[in-house]
């Protein structure tokens, strides 16, 4: 059990037809699949983990182990507690951004320049993974890329969040990362090839993400949901922590410039029949950073009120 996996090499070949329509169906029905031969090298692929792991060890290491959630729990053990913490997750994670390309950890040789090259080869499949969507919604090819741009070219954000899962004592006492569906548009996502955690709700039933070396698993954001017009829908997941192992994740999110304006697709909403679109919109129509000041503050919660608590415009 687990995702489906797609060959996404069949793309550009003569199974290209069939290869779009199963990526449609995984989009409406599970919002969670795994890319294998997605044209991102081995090599590179294997720098990455190399790297991220190194900076970990050197950079991060030591400040988890001072951490809140660490504290959390040796104070939960100390007093013999029942209790479990619920607020904080057991994981250390960083982001990658063009904004904050100062910030990114400088100790380690080769992280810097490695990102830089992945982040680079993951923008341009996350493109292709949007147009494929475009295609099997049937709207113009670049739509949804146009759209996360908001009308100034290249605008869209593109951010890489590494984190590390480091073995927990205790599971039962705290989360890993709590449930969740994400913000923004399209999560491509490299994750460890051996340590498990991360799992997706499908049909009420709490799935792993099979690790599955050098994939890449795609999910789709409430974005997507709302340019869809509910066809694909943002999924809720979680990591579950490990007692062995320590879990690598490395999310890249594409997602829209705070100053594009979303709204569900005009042409999915159907022909006017008196005066009214056949299949009206579903969600309002907002700025997306309305909607992050939003999910800011109800990231943990139900994603539905948040259409609701959103400025419409
Ligand atoms: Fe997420």
């Amino acid at each position: 059990m687990g995702i489906p996996v797609v060959d996404f090499s069949k793309v550009d070949g003569k199974e290209r037809a069939d290869t779009l329509a199963l990526i449609d169906h995984y989009c409406q029905e599970w919002g969670f699949f795994q890319l294998i031969n997605h044209g991102i090298s081995e090599d590179l692929l294997d720098r990455v983990k190399k790297v991220a792991t190194e900076c970990y060890k050197l950079e991060r290491e030591a400040g988890f182990k001072n951490s809140k959630p660490v504290q959390l729990l040796n104070q939960l053990l100390e007093n013999n507690s029942n209790a479990k913490i619920e607020n904080v997750d057991w994981e250390d994670v960083f982001l990658l951004s063009d904004e904050n390309d100062v910030e990114w950890p400088s100790k380690t040789p080769g992280f810097i320049e490695t990102m830089k090259e992945y982040r680079t080869e993951l923008k341009k499949l996350g493109h292709k993974v949007m147009e494929i969507m475009d295609e099997n919604l049937g709207l113009p090819k670049g739509y949804i890329k146009n759209t996360f741009d908001g009308g100034v070219e290249n605008t869209a954000f593109f951010g890489t969040k590494v984190s590390h899962y480091p073995p927990c004592p205790h599971p039962e006492k705290v989360n890993a990362l709590r449930a969740h569906t994400d913000a923004g548009g399209v999560v491509l996502l490299f994750q460890d090839d051996e340590v498990k955690g991360l799992q997706m709700l499908k049909d009420g039933v709490w799935t792993d993400v099979q690790p599955l070396k050098n994939s890449i698993v795609i999910n789709t954001g409430d974005q997507i949901e709302v340019l869809s017009n509910g066809r694909y829908k943002s999924i809720l997941h979680r990591v579950v922590p490990q007692t062995d192992g320590q879990r690598r994740s490395i999310a890249s999110f594409y997602n829209p410039s705070l100053k594009a304006t979303i709204a569900p697709a005009p042409p999915l909403l159907g022909p006017e029949v008196e005066n009214k679109a056949s299949d009206p919109a579903k969600y309002p129509k907002f700025v997306f950073g309305d909607y992050m000041s939003v999910y800011l503050e109800q990231k943990f919660q139900p994603k539905e009120p948040r259409f609701q608590a959103v400025k419409a415009v």
